[in-house]
């Protein structure tokens, strides 16, 4: 069973992520990694701490001359900061003086409930590991994981749907959604480029107000097979794993499954993806009319894409802070601010790649097993001549 786990506070010395149940001899090109890391921290409206760190990925184990050989992987993420918090977030005692509190807590970040949970006098260790800063670690797995996909044919990639007001009408094919993958400077990841200036003119609208702004991205999985996940029980549902790894991303708010929210409103007509049959297109010949289900059915990919969106809610930190009550005297002030990003859509999308290609390389690995690429491989074909011959 594929599973991971992440480690590492935001201003600590380094993030760390464990990756256990891949396959031996798949390859592992680390530039990939990075390239990934690097995509996680662009995007027009993120804050300064993104200009001093170029993140890269050291990987400790699991890996040897470029293959995984089946023992779990694990890697770290150094913070470049880490350098002006050693005295304030020391592993030992250390000086007490020199801690950085967080005295007010912000509405909409974990800071308050994370203090009343923990039993801490102020929020500091709080946002250390609620801090997104820790999704950089599950971009860091996720993106092996999309080398495992790769070698079954399946590309995770996202785009922008909506920031603040500015959306696309259209949904955007693969192909342009592919396109931006290469692109050496990211603004807001929008398929559209005269929405991705309409976005852009929301993001610097609302930095002047010292406001902060959502939106929506949707990630995209393609080439994936019919037959990942199962209805056969509530927790082996691949559209409830989606949502759960979408939704455990900071600030996701909400997860639609295809075009799930306008579903609800409209006949069932106007919804359900019409079945034909025809030329074998990729796995077999069976058509579609349309994706409104995002690629899954009763819980299980039906052999179309997979698209999953999430809604972002605002940034909670504001350089216009909200009320708030100071933790020690209890009286009214603001909320506390600290060098905060103002609009991170891209990125989320980016971190929910690696959340869904997680998910789609656990169900794989579930369906096909393998403790060998050569052996996955093999069940894989052998699945996909099943298909053929259906
Ligand atoms: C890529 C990314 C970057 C983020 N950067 C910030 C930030 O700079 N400041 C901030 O207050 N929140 C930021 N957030 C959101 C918070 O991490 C999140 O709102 C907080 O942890 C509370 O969790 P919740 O929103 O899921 O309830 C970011 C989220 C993502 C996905």
């Amino acid at each position: 069973m594929l599973r991971y786990f992440t480690a590492g506070e935001s201003h600590g010395e380094a993030l760390v992520a464990f990756l256990s149940g891949l396959p031996a001899g798949l390859k592992v090109d680390q530039g990939l990694v990075d390239r990934e890391l690097w995509r996680r921290q662009q995007g027009y409206g993120r804050g300064g701490r993104m200009k001093i760190e170029r993140d890269t990925a050291h990987i400790l184990s699991g890996v040897r001359h470029g293959m995984t050989i089946g023992s779990p992987i694990s890697l770290t993420i150094e913070n470049r900061d880490w350098k002006n918090w050693q005295e304030s977030l020391p592993v030992s005692e250390g000086d007490p003086e020199r801690h950085k509190r967080v005295g007010s807590p912000r509405p909409g970040h974990a800071d308050l409930a994370g203090a009343l949970k923990y039993n801490f006098p102020e929020a500091r260790y709080v946002l250390e590991r609620a801090s997104a800063r820790e999704s950089a670690a599950r971009v860091a797995a996720g993106a092996i994981a999309k080398m495992f996909l790769r070698e079954l044919g399946i590309e995770v990639l996202s785009h922008v749907i909506a920031v603040g007001e500015a959306a696309i009408k259209n949904n955007a094919p693969w192909e342009q959604i592919y396109g931006l993958y290469g692109q050496e400077e990211i603004l807001l990841n929008c398929a559209d480029p005269e929405v991705q200036q309409l976005m852009k003119a929301e993001v610097d609208k609302i930095y002047k107000t010292g406001d902060s702004l959502g939106g929506v991205f949707e990630v995209v999985a393609h080439g994936v097979p019919p037959g990942l996940g199962t209805y056969a029980q509530w927790d082996e549902r691949l559209d409830a794993l989606l949502a759960a790894a979408v939704m455990s991303l900071q600030a996701v708010k909400a997860v639609e499954i295809g075009s799930g929210i306008e579903a609800a409103t409209s006949p069932g007509s106007a919804v359900h993806d019409e079945i034909g049959y025809g030329e074998k297109a990729s796995f077999t010949a069976f058509t579609r009319a349309s994706n409104n289900a995002g690629g899954i059915e009763g819980g299980v990919s039906n052999g179309e894409e997979i698209r999953v969106r999430g809604y972002l809610k605002p940034i909670s930190t504001l350089r216009r802070p909200l009320q708030s009550v100071d933790f020690s005297t209890r009286q009214p002030v603001s909320a506390a601010y600290e060098r905060s990003d103002v609009c991170v859509v891209p990125a989320a999308g980016v971190a929910a790649e690696a959340m869904v290609a997680l998910t789609l390389a656990r169900c794989a690995l579930e369906k096909f097993g393998g403790d060998s690429m050569v052996e996955t491989l093999r069940n894989f074909e052998g699945y996909r001549q099943q298909l053929e011959n259906y």
